[in-house]
């Protein structure tokens, strides 16, 4: 660990206030553990009539001191507390921490060992798995996801068949692990406002929406220049590419105003990356509850 401080100045500071403090406790409870010199010696003061004797404290008490200035001599010999003296023991919080959380580590991996030598299909069908991929989606996931894993506006529904970036267990894994990219350049600048309505109107059409027919033919045109190599010629999408537009499964919402809005300003989306953060036992259980969500486990 660095030290703490900017200056050295500052820990050996600290540690001859700590130093002295101990020197003038010693020295305050010894020169005052003096044996009474009579044993009828007072004060001198008087309260109503009540007295009070000089005696030195009862030597319980005395001892009790002492031990306890013992006791705080050894912990700051073991211990941090003298400025930036790091303690015989070397303990750190943080080395505490890790030592903790290997310990957690190692009692988390007998939990998954059952699972992770199984196929992503056998651990999705295990009941026990999937309370178990729920807690850790329920840990790392919802907040884009959603509770049911159904998505909400920019973030994919998990419980479909309909993937973005593929839905078989190696693809799923890729995603969780890797993280994924959604970008489509804004078509606002190049095609203008009436350019993307025609476009818009063309996708439309595309779902069986109710649409302009006139845009729609201009902007079939529009698309085939300018969006196949993307979505495809027929516009169903290219996996890993960018999503089909032809069903009515709507990332960024299906509305001819979100439409226009997708196709204006482009999108910029990104699933963030796990491998590293999640060990792979984690990505196991993660991986299979997401194919079992969309395989059939709706829970
Ligand atoms: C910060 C928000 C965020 C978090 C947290 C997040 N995701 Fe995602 N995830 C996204 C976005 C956004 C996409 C879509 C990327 C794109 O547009 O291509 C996505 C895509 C995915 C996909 C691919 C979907 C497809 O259709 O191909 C999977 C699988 C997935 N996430 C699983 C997870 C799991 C499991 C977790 C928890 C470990 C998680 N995500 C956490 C934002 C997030
Ligand atoms: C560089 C590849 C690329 C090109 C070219 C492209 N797109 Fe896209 N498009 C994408 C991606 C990727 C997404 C998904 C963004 C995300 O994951 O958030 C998308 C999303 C969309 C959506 C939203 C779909 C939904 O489910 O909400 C629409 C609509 C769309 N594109 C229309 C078009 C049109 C019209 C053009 C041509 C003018 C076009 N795109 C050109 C890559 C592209």
């Amino acid at each position: 660990m660095e030290s703490q401080f900017t200056s050295p100045f500052w820990s050996y500071y600290i540690i001859a206030i700590v130093v002295f403090c101990f020197v003038f406790v010693l020295y305050l409870l010894i020169s005052q553990n003096k044996m009474k010199t009579s044993k009828d010696e007072t004060m001198g003061h008087s309260w109503d009539g009540i007295e009070e004797y000089n005696n030195p404290l009862p030597k319980w008490w005395f001892w009790m001191f002492m031990a306890t200035v013992l006791f705080s001599i050894g912990y700051l010999v073991a211990y941090p507390g003298l400025g930036d003296y790091k303690g015989a023991l070397n303990w750190t919080q943080e080395s505490q921490y890790q030592a903790e959380v290997a310990k957690a580590e190692a009692g988390y991996k007998q939990l998954y060992a059952k699972f992770t030598g199984q196929s992503i299909e056998a651990t999705a069908k295990d009941p026990e798995a999937m309370v178990i991929g729920q807690n850790l989606f329920n840990t790392y996931c919802i907040q884009c996801h959603g509770s049911d894993a159904q998505g909400a506006r920019g973030f994919p529904d998990l419980t479909d068949n309909d993937w973005l970036h593929g839905g078989t267990p190696d693809k799923i894994r890729e995603s969780i692990a890797k993280g994924r990219f959604g970008i489509m350049a804004a078509w606002g600048p190049i095609l203008g406002e009436e350019g993307v309505k025609d476009a818009a109107h063309y996708v439309m059409s595309l779902s069986g929406m109710e649409h302009n027919t006139d845009r729609a033919v201009r902007g079939r045109d529009i698309f085939a220049a300018n969006c196949v190599s993307c979505h495809g010629a027929d516009a169903k999408g290219i996996t890993g590419m960018a999503p089909n537009l032809t069903d009515d499964v709507w990332l960024w919402g299906g509305r001819e105003k979100d439409i226009i809005e997708t196709i204006t300003l482009g999108r910029n989306n990104q699933m963030p990356a796990w491998e590293g953060f999640l060990n792979d036992d984690k990505l196991h259980m993660l991986t299979a509850y997401v194919w079992g969500k969309s395989h059939g486990n709706k829970q």
